[in-house]
């Protein structure tokens, strides 16, 4: 378990919350050789960072083989807890390393030392206190050894020690819809969970979701709907054109723009590359700005960049664009649930209700009927489409958990 350590404001942004089961104590003036160990584990990952900042953004198209990095990268290692130390881009070196050498090790079956069987990683973006954790204690029990919880929460907030959350909580810093900080805060929920130094090994999707998702199928089945799949579920569309408004050149030609839902299940392979990327992140950060929607376009596009075949280009997360709205979808009050409602987004074998919201394809063919489109899963059409539904409202949540087990899956 991580111990909780929500960073203050102001204080110093490299305290780590994953360095109490591991602490590697540094006694102070013992021998040479340690301070020069010492001297390294403070200064290699400035002058790593350095190397990184200063070199200039490749030339070479982006490709699956150079993020993937096929090849043994060596974990350096400074990347064991503590990592107090590390620089956030340090960090995410870290983990993008080590999340491709799990990867290795996963697929190599001689490989020693089994490492358990795989993870789901939830990690959740919430403000603070998430409405429906007495559904997500009933989803996750008995499960212990096939999850692992993360959280990312306004820098102040702490759950209290009755909550199922507490103790999940990662470094978090404050976060704004639209804007790059909440890729950033995903990137941390991904780093943290690969170095998890107890799950981190196993930790093999990378779920999203907010304090207004919830579950809609059984633990089993959601263990298997995701780690039986092909591909990583995230949403990738050509949005509408204003979207196209930036100069995304010289990194990729502005038609392979992509928009989607930021809910999203990750496969580990992708996260490493995610973890592991420069050029795209920083081309968003630094000119994907105003009206561009960063959070909902960044990792849509950088994937279908580098692995147009990896990502199902759907989300398993339910969510109703159909009313009338401006920027949120529909939330679900007490007043629409019944067990009909539940079974209704349970049955569903297309994509509806708005999802792909603002594609091309909407709006320029001005055909405001939904885009339905329908769900494969690895190659199989009318599959079930979702595991998950958003944004279901507090006021939604006693008569929920009144549901049963065969209502609910769990
Ligand atoms: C939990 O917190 C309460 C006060 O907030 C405290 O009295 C109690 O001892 C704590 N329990 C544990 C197990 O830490
Ligand atoms: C997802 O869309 C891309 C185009 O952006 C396509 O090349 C790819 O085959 C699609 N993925 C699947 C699994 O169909
Ligand atoms: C609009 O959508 C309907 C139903 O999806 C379809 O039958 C029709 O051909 C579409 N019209 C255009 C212009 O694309
Ligand atoms: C849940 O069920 C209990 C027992 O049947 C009932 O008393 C309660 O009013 C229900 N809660 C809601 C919100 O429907």
């Amino acid at each position: 378990m991580m111990a909780t350590a929500s960073r203050k404001p102001g204080a110093d942004n490299s305290s780590s919350a994953l360095s109490s089961s591991a602490q590697v104590k540094i006694r102070v003036g013992s021998s040479y050789r340690e301070l020069a160990c010492v001297f390294t584990l403070i200064f290699l990952p400035v002058i790593i960072f350095l190397i990184h900042s200063s070199s200039p953004a490749p030339s070479d198209p982006i490709s699956l083989q150079r993020v993937e990095k096929i090849e043994d990268d060596p974990v350096l290692p400074f990347c064991e807890p503590p990592l107090h130390f590390l620089t956030e881009h340090s960090l995410l070196d870290c983990a993008a390393r080590k999340a491709r050498l799990h990867e290795r090790n996963s697929r190599n079956v001689a490989s020693k030392g089994k490492p358990g069987p795989q993870r789901l990683a939830f990690c959740f973006l919430s403000r603070g206190h998430l409405p429906h954790e007495h559904l997500w204690r009933r989803f996750f029990h008995g499960q212990e050894e096939l999850h692992s919880i993360y959280v990312h929460t306004h820098p102040s907030f702490q759950f209290p020690n009755t909550s199922l959350f507490y103790g999940h909580q990662v470094p978090s810093e404050k976060v704004e819809r639209m804007s790059i900080s909440l890729v950033d805060a995903m990137r941390r929920l991904m780093a943290y969970a690969v170095l998890d130094p107890e799950h981190g090994s196993t930790n093999s999707w990378f779920i999203f979701a907010c304090e207004v998702t919830i579950p809609i199928r059984s633990f089993s089945y959601t263990y298997d709907y995701l780690t039986k799949s092909r591909h990583s579920f995230v949403e990738s569309f050509a949005p509408v054109s204003r979207y196209y408004s930036w100069e995304t050149l010289p990194e990729f030609e502005r038609w392979r723009l992509r928009k989607g839902e930021v809910w999203m299940a990750l496969q580990r392979r992708h996260a490493a590359m995610i973890l592991g990327d420069w050029s795209i992140y920083f081309k968003f950060r630094s000119q994907c700005t105003f009206g561009c929607n960063p959070d909902e376009s960044y990792v849509q596009t950088f994937l279908a960049l580098v692995d147009p075949g990896g990502i199902a280009n759907r989300t398993v997360m339910y969510v109703d664009w159909t009313g009338i709205h401006i920027s949120s979808p529909k939330t679900f009050e007490d007043r629409h649930m019944s067990p009909q409602w539940v079974q209704d987004i349970q049955g569903r074998r297309a994509d509806g209700d708005g999802q792909y919201h603002d594609t091309s394809l909407d709006m320029e063919v001005r055909n405001l009927s939904r885009i339905t489109r329908t769900c494969y899963y690895n190659g199989v059409p009318n599959s079930a489409c979702f595991l998950f539904v958003r944004k279901v409202g507090p006021r939604a949540s006693p008569l929920l958990g009144n549901f049963t087990q065969s209502i609910l899956g769990y």
